[in-house]
């Protein structure tokens, strides 16, 4: 329906677009976001040739638009901006019909286009379509400004952040109006927002730019569960979920930071060590830093007196996992072990972390509740 082949614009050296190519689909919902600046306006404004690009193209319905006379593409072309643009001396009626009335469409079908229009977004023609703007809330003169841009009926509509000046409840309103609207009305809409609360409720494609270019084109769906870079994740920000807890693996549950002893060390350090360290057992490690199994301070009470380094006190039985192992196994393991904690390894043996009830209930809480 409407597609940008190789689109770039430039204002003296500074790219504003840079070779965008996308394409949206007829009875599609596109969102245009990405942060102020990087270019959605300018994009928007291409589409109905207030814009001219410097090289590449841009169809609609297969024609190029800069082929296309400017008066035919009004007609197919709705067009709402923030500043909803009303005309303060003319009636909402007169307001609603002003494309209708620069296309020279007949006035006897004027009056039954107000009725028609005004009924779809519930405001009675008996007391709207005489008033004048000013007398109108900001929503209401959003509303007209929408019918206003529907009332030509065309098939496609251009939308400049166009709730943006909005109280958060009518723009909430607004949204489920217009979502409503293209839908009822199969129009092909490309919005801008900044708001991905907005785009997420309402796009069937996403446009993500930043500094003129495409950083991802997909459906909200799609970029929620591959969002392209970090920015589109920080703006898609509470809306990624974490992963699933079937998905998380001993890494997610463990904590880091384990204090270990090398097997060659003597008593006395291991024994100060866990006295400093406020813990009664120490993981013992090789050269490497690989795993090589827990010394306990009771065994070295026991039998401390005849060995020289900690290596003959070493235990093996702690059970170990690996870092990417399960955590609802590595639960179950550290549940029915009776051991008081897992030692976690890497693949390369050396110790990634322990898991403790006090680790894996932290994890769990930081899922559920984060
Ligand atoms: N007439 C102009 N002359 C020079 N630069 C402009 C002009 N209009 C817009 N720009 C620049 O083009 C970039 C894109 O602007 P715009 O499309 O309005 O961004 P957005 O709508 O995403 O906030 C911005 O960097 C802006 O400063
Ligand atoms: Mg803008």
């Amino acid at each position: 329906m409407i597609r940008f082949e190789h689109v770039s614009l430039h204002y003296g050296n500074q790219t504003i677009l840079n070779d965008l190519n996308f394409e949206i689909k007829e009875g599609q919902f596109a969102v245009l976001i990405g942060p102020s600046g990087c270019g959605k306006t300018t994009t928007l404004k291409m589409i109905n040739r207030l814009i001219q690009p410097d090289s590449g193209h841009i169809y609609l319905n297969g024609e190029d638009v800069a082929k296309t006379d400017r008066y035919q593409l009004r007609r197919r072309i709705g067009y709402v901006i923030q500043q909803v643009g009303l005309f303060p001396n003319m009636t909402v009626a007169q307001n609603i019909c002003v494309v209708p009335r620069l296309l020279g469409t007949p006035k006897e079908g004027y009056d039954d286009l107000v009725r028609r229009m005004l009924a779809m977004v519930d405001l009675p023609y008996e007391s709207y379509a005489h008033k004048y703007p000013s007398e109108l809330s900001g929503g209401q003169q959003q509303r007209i400004g929408i019918l206003r841009a529907l009332a030509a009926s065309p098939p496609v509509v251009l939308m400049d952040e166009p709730f943006s000046a909005l109280d958060p409840m009518t723009r909430r309103s607004l949204q489920l109006e217009i979502k409503q609207l293209q839908q009822k009305l199969n129009k092909t809409i490309v919005f801008v927002t900044h708001d991905m609360d907005e785009a997420l409720d309402l796009a069937d494609l996403i446009v993500f730019l930043d500094r003129g270019n495409i950083v991802q084109a997909a459906a909200p769906e799609e970029m929620l569960e591959h969002p392209a870079t970090q920015q589109v994740r920080d703006f898609l920000g509470s809306h990624i979920s974490g992963p699933s807890p079937a998905d998380l693996t001993a890494a997610d549950v463990m904590r880091t930071g384990v204090v270990v002893v090398n097997q060659n060390r003597g008593i006395h350090e291991c024994v100060s060590r866990m006295q400093h360290h406020n813990v009664d057992t120490l993981l013992v490690v090789d050269e490497a830093r690989r795993y090589q199994g827990t010394v306990s301070i009771t065994d070295i009470r026991l039998t401390g007196h005849v060995v020289k380094t900690i290596g003959p006190l070493v235990r093996n039985n702690t059970p170990t996992v690996g870092v990417d192992d399960n955590a609802k196994d590595c639960f179950d393991l550290l549940a029915s072990s009776g051991f008081p904690y897992l030692v976690v390894l890497a693949p390369d043996k050396t110790v990634a972390g322990i898991i403790t009830k006090t680790s894996m209930a932290a994890a769990m809480a930081e899922h559920l509740w984060g």
